[in-house]
């Protein structure tokens, strides 16, 4: 192909990319003017690479977006798709079923610790938080608790673009446009403090203490209105928010003091990306849901779902037992729940994520990713550098008047001029490679943000 991906007439003309089609595409999450004016296209992947539009070869540093967890474009998860795609394309999820759905949920279950032993399907991380936080809200009123109906998120949250997640999320900029959302969500503190926990490797040892704000709000508003609470365990999207050692803890055990509900939003955590099935095993911490999505099919079929505990589901079912066998017992759905597609490729993932070792694999190389992302300490604007399993972000002071245009430009640059693929949330960089990164790939990855920093002014 030859062209420039920053000559759009190239692309264009090189067949990568028809005349005007940029223009009725309105990208998610992305500065669109900027992104149009100098696309960054991928046309191919493999492994850990992608292939730019104009034939370059890119190492991803961020699975894809913290979902491509096998690497891209592996061979058995794309054969599964292509069977299933040719053996049975789709069966209406309501009344009527197929065989893999039944049997990813019960692999998913397997790996899930304690007691949660029940899935229920979804498309997405959006979708399956809403999922979770209705059947918490539906859980405390067939057990007579309708009262509890608040729920409770921590600012920094991230929790998908539902008009749920969005409530219990603690991002101002995804809530300030879209009115008042869910009624009665509170929020806890966030547990980062740069002044208590720059450049920690892992959990810090500030910051258990914050959990205990749940009391302040159950004080405020009594525990019998709470229904529950949602935190992912590493906070990911604003810019990777390690738990602080012995928090999650803690907040179990002052959800379990006022019986409320405690989800864990895996969507990211989940899957190996630090290094076990799910955050709630490296912490040794049971909730009550888990949500998660993107590894679970590494990243090739979207899809989402809810771990529930067993005596929650079976409460949902004594429920329908009232009302007769052929009753409902949960009014919610989507056509594309457990969508066969989605099951194959979530089947054949988690097939080589026990076949290769990956999980563990995370777990041995965190050393190594976390000492090689902590060399980067000392390069110009670097506030603050953070790790945890396979996930660093490295944050940078922010240019005065002009937030995140430092991360924007060190993430174009990688792209342009480093051959890799970072990602941005605001001033910081940050890097999610998948499970299968080597220790040269791992060391490419710190030089390519190394270069791509010191050209940021
Ligand atoms: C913790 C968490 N929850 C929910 C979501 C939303 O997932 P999706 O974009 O698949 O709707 C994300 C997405 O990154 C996430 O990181």
């Amino acid at each position: 192909m030859g062209a420039h991906p920053n000559d759009l007439h190239a692309l264009q003309t090189s067949g990568a990319l028809p005349p005007d089609e940029l223009d009725a595409y309105w990208m998610p999450y992305t500065a669109n003017r900027a992104f149009k004016r100098r696309p960054r296209l991928l046309v191919g992947a493999e492994g850990m690479h992608y292939t730019a539009a104009d034939g370059r070869r890119i190492l991803d540093g961020t699975a894809g977006l913290w979902c491509c967890n096998a690497g891209h474009g592996r061979a058995p998860i794309v054969a599964a798709i292509q069977r299933q795609a040719a053996t049975l394309d789709f069966t209406a999820p309501f009344q009527f079923g197929h065989p893999k759905a039944f049997q990813l949920a019960s692999r998913i279950a397997a790996l899930a610790p304690g007691d949660l032993d029940r899935v229920f399907f979804v498309n997405s991380g959006s979708e399956a938080v809403d999922t979770a936080l209705k059947i918490a809200l539906a859980f405390h009123a067939i057990e007579g608790r309708g009262t509890r109906q608040r729920l409770v998120g921590r600012e920094r949250g991230y929790h998908g673009v539902g008009f749920g997640g969005m409530a219990v999320g603690g991002i101002g900029a995804n809530r300030k446009l879209f009115g008042p959302g869910l009624a009665g969500v509170d929020h806890l503190p966030t547990t980062y403090s740069r002044e208590h926990q720059a450049f920690t490797r892992g959990e810090p040892a500030w910051g258990a203490h914050l959990a205990d704000d749940l009391e302040r709000l159950v004080l405020l508003h009594d525990a019998s209105t709470i229904a529950a609470v949602i935190v992912e365990p590493m906070g990911g999207s604003t810019g990777v928010l390690p738990p602080p050692k012995g928090y999650l803890e803690r907040l179990r055990l002052i959800c379990d003091r006022h019986g409320i509900l405690l989800i864990f939003d895996e969507v990211i955590s989940g899957f190996g990306r630090l290094g076990y099935a799910f955050a709630a095993e490296r912490y040794g911490v049971v909730p009550d849901m888990i949500t998660f999505a993107k590894g679970v099919t590494s990243g090739t079929v979207p899809m989402g779902g809810v771990l529930v505990r067993g005596p929650i589901h079976d409460a949902f079912m004594a429920a329908g037992e009232k009302a007769g066998e052929r009753a409902v017992e949960l009014f919610h759905g989507h056509t594309y729940s457990g969508h066969p597609l989605a099951c194959a490729a979530g089947l054949a993932t988690l097939d080589l994520y026990r076949d290769e070792g990956l999980f563990e694999r995370a777990r041995a190389l965190e050393p190594t990713f976390a000492e090689a992302m902590h060399m980067l300490r000392g390069l110009p604007h670097v506030v603050d550098i953070r790790t945890l399993g396979l996930t660093a972000a490295v944050e940078l002071a922010p240019r005065p008047g002009a937030p995140g245009g430092r991360g924007y430009e060190a993430v174009e640059a990688a792209f342009f001029e480093h051959d890799a693929v970072l990602r941005q949330a605001g001033d910081t960089v940050v890097l999610t490679p998948a499970l299968i990164v080597s220790e040269d790939e791992i060391a490419m990855l710190a030089t390519s943000v190394r270069a791509s920093l010191s050209a940021v002014p």
